[in-house]
C-alpha cells in the first residue's frame, strides 16, 4: 500500500470524525463517535495503525507522524464542548462559564437574637434608651445596693456562682439599675438586655440565661405607669388581646412587687400542662422602685419615683415559639435554628 493512500485515508477519517461530532446530541453520542475512531477493535484510527506495517519501512516514520498528531486532535475534538443542534449539554472536561454561580447558603439570626431584638425595638419605641453593665459583678451591686444583704433570705432564690474577692457572676440584670442610677440622674428611662448567671440546670434553666432589665425614675412614677408601659408590651410582643394579670410578689428592690403572667398561650387559660392547669403563665418581675435602693445611690426617695422590671428572654421565646426545651436554644443544632 502506497503512504500518501494510507494518509488520505487518515484524513478521511478525521473529515468524518467532525461531521459525526457536529451531529453528536449528547454524552454517549460523542462516546459512539470515539469509540468508532479509536475503539480497541473495529475503531477506524485503530485499523490505519494495523495496516502501518502493510506500508514501506521507509515510509512508517511519515506515516507514524501523521497519525500521532491526527490522534491528539481526534482526542482534543472528543473532548470539546458538544456543538451539535439543539444542545448545550457540555462533555465533562468543558465548563460551562455561563452556568449562574452556586450561592451560599444564607445563615439566621438565633431565636434568642430575634426576640432580644424585638424586645428592644418595643421598648425603644416607648421611649426606653439601652444601656448594658458588666457580667462581673460585686457583691454591692448585684445584691446590697439592691437592699439584699448578706443574710438575706433572697440571696437564697439566687444561687450564684462566686468568683475570688468580692466578685461574681450576676445573677440578674438589676445591678445594670444600679449603675446607671449612680451615674445619672434622674428622668431616666432605660431597658438593660445582658446575660445573667446561675447554679441551676434543667429543662427550663439553663446556667447562663438572659434578662432585659428595665428602669424608670422621675417625679411622679406611679404602680398605673409600670402597668400601662408593661401592657404596651406584652400586647406588642404576644399580639393584639393578650390578657395579663399582676400577681402580688416580692423581689427585696420593690415595694410593692408583682409578677406579671399572661394567659397560657397554648390553653388560652383553660388550664393545660403547660400552665399546670392554672390557666396563665408567669412572664416577668416587677414594681416600684425601693426607696432603700434610692438611698444607696444618693437619690432623695421624698422626690423621686421608679418602676423596674425584668424580664427572662429565654422564657419569652419559649412561650412565642411553644418550645418545651430550653436546652435547645443553647446546642445549636442547625436543624433546630434553621426553623426561626
Ligand atoms: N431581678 C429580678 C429577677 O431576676 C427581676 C426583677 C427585676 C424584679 C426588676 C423586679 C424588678 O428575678
Amino acid at each position: 500500500m502506497k503512504v500518501e493512500e494510507w494518509i488520505a485515508e487518515l484524513a478521511d477519517v478525521e473529515r468524518e470524525l467532525s461531521v459525526r461530532l457536529a451531529n453528536a446530541q449528547d454524552v454517549s453520542q460523542v462516546e459512539d463517535v470515539r469509540v468508532w475512531a479509536l475503539g480497541r477493535k473495529a475503531g477506524r484510527v485503530t485499523s490505519l495503525m494495523r495496516r502501518l506495517r502493510d506500508l514501506a519501512p521507509e515510509d512508517r516514520p511519515r506515516a507514524g507522524d501523521a497519525v500521532n498528531s491526527a490522534k491528539v486532535r481526534i482526542e482534543r475534538a472528543l473532548d470539546g464542548p458538544i456543538v451539535g443542534s439543539g444542545n448545550r449539554q457540555p462533555t465533562l472536561p468543558a465548563i460551562d462559564v455561563t452556568l449562574p454561580g452556586r450561592r451560599p447558603p444564607r445563615g439566621s439570626l438565633h431565636p434568642l437574637t430575634q426576640v432580644r431584638r424585638r424586645i428592644e425595638e418595643i421598648f425603644v419605641g416607648l421611649g426606653f434608651r439601652i444601656e448594658q453593665g458588666p457580667e462581673i459583678e460585686d457583691e454591692h451591686h448585684n445584691f446590697e445596693a439592691l437592699n439584699t444583704p448578706a443574710d438575706h433570705p433572697a440571696r437564697d432564690m439566687q444561687d450564684t456562682f462566686y468568683l475570688s474577692g468580692h466578685f461574681l457572676l450576676r445573677t440578674q440584670t438589676s445591678p445594670v439599675q444600679i449603675r446607671l442610677m449612680e451615674t445619672s440622674r434622674p428622668p431616666i428611662r432605660a431597658i438593660m438586655p445582658g446575660r445573667v448567671f446561675r447554679r441551676d440546670s434543667d429543662a427550663t434553666h439553663s446556667p447562663m440565661f438572659h434578662q432585659v432589665e428595665g428602669l424608670l425614675v422621675d417625679s411622679g412614677v406611679t404602680m398605673a405607669h409600670l402597668k400601662g408601659a408593661l401592657m404596651s408590651f406584652l400586647t406588642a410582643f404576644f399580639g393584639e388581646g393578650t390578657r395579663a394579670r399582676f400577681r402580688p410578689s416580692f423581689f427585696p428592690f420593690t415595694e410593692p412587687s408583682a409578677e406579671v403572667d399572661i394567659a397560657c398561650v397554648l390553653c388560652m387559660g383553660a388550664g393545660c400542662r403547660v400552665c399546670k392547669g392554672s390557666g396563665w403563665l408567669e412572664v416577668l418581675g416587677c414594681g416600684m422602685v425601693d426607696p432603700e435602693v434610692f438611698r444607696a445611690v444618693g437619690y432623695d426617695p421624698e422626690s423621686v419615683t421608679g418602676y423596674a422590671f425584668g424580664m427572662g428572654i429565654e422564657r419569652l421565646t419559649m412561650l412565642r415559639y411553644a418550645i418545651d426545651d430550653m436546652r435547645l436554644l443553647f446546642e445549636n443544632d442547625h436543624r433546630f435554628l434553621e426553623q426561626f
